[in-house]
């Protein structure tokens, strides 16, 4: 039932934004560290914390650097960490065999995280592209992005994750069929108590390129993601996608990129009511840290205020670059 507002002056509407009590109790969404996951990039060696120029306050990690990350993280209240590995460029290869190589650096960064810090959630992350030679999310064949074998090897980079000791896999392939697949496949090998946060609406973004400079794979891709990433054009299609997903059995869904796709954020959190995340992606964190930087805005409030847009939206968190930073700010 809609409310009824009486005329003017019997209701004055700025009567509700009086005071900062009022304006609190007021309030309709909040944000706290609690709704952010923080999407780390991890390098190897030790000791190494390496600036990425695109990503002004964002670096790459050695592991036991990530760790440090994660004791941070986990002091801050951030539940969740999510690990994004830059692999050696001589060991990308056609067949993408590292992906799934029990002693990958995304593997060892579980291994490591979940040893120091076991109470914070580890989020990893399925697809190619770290490991593909040509810097796509699946096996490319005579100029195709092939679905199906693409399939079989994210089964087996899933199985390598949960056994390293992921709490949340979060494949960001947008191949059809993936999630059903490493649905049953976590359930065949004991790993049923392993979620999925499915990367279901993901669009071809411009906005991805500071990400594919943080991992190493601007200069290996070749070509554009639109056969298997989402034309920006379209809404319904998100709809079918995240229901796909959810009938597959994924636990979460995500849209992405996130202010950019705000519209796609409420509408999924009303269609269907499951855990839904946004992913304030790296392009969107380059452009509000680098005017920031300059003091063409005030970086640290339009931080808070772009995150809150996302609570506002439907959304049940974000995964955000900003954590640590908006954290502290939040925890005062
Ligand atoms: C690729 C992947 C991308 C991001 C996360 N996983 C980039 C892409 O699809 O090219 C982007 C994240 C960001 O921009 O912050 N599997």
């Amino acid at each position: 039932m809609k409310p009824t507002i009486a005329a003017f002056p019997a209701t004055r509407l700025r009567r509700l934004r009086k005071s900062p009590a009022i304006r609190a109790m007021v309030s309709q969404n909040s944000l706290s560290p609690a709704d952010f996951i923080w999407p780390v990039f991890v390098r190897d060696g030790e000791g190494v914390v390496e600036p990425i120029a695109s990503m002004p306050g964002v670096n790459r990690l050695s592991v036991d650097k990530v760790v440090e990350a994660a004791r941070e993280a986990h002091a801050l209240g951030i539940p969740a960490i999510c690990l994004f590995p830059y692999t050696d460029p001589a060991l990308k290869t056609e067949d993408c065999a590292e992906a799934w190589n029990p002693e990958n650096l995304s593997n060892r960064a579980t291994r490591a995280i979940k040893d120091a810090v076991p109470d914070i959630a580890v989020m990893t992350d399925v697809a190619l592209d770290p490991y593909n030679i040509n810097g796509h999310d699946g096996f490319v064949e005579n100029g195709e992005i092939v679905n199906d074998r693409t399939v079989e090897a994210l089964v087996k980079q899933t199985l390598s994750q949960a056994a390293a000791g992921a709490d949340i896999i979060g494949p960001s392939d947008m191949m059809d069929g993936r999630i059903g697949a490493m649905r049953a496949a976590l359930e065949a090998e004991g790993h049923s108590n392993v979620l999925i946060l499915s990367y279901a609406a993901k669009y071809a973004s411009a906005f991805y390129g500071p990400f594919r400079d943080a991992v190493g794979a601007s200069g290996a891709l070749k070509g554009d993601k639109k056969t298997y990433q989402m034309d920006p054009a379209n809404s319904d299609e998100a709809l079918r996608l995240i229901e796909r997903d959810l009938s597959e059995g994924a636990d979460m869904v995500m849209v992405k990129p996130g202010m950019p796709y705000l519209d796609i954020c409420r509408r999924a959190k009303d269609a269907f009511g499951a855990p839904t995340f946004a992913y304030q992606v790296s392009g969107e964190y380059a452009m509000i840290a680098g005017a920031g930087e300059r003091g063409w805005v005030d970086g640290e409030k339009v931080m808070l205020e772009s995150l809150m847009a996302f609570k506002r939206a439907g959304c049940d968190g974000v995964l955000t670059y900003f954590a640590p930073a908006a954290s502290r700010l939040l925890n005062g």
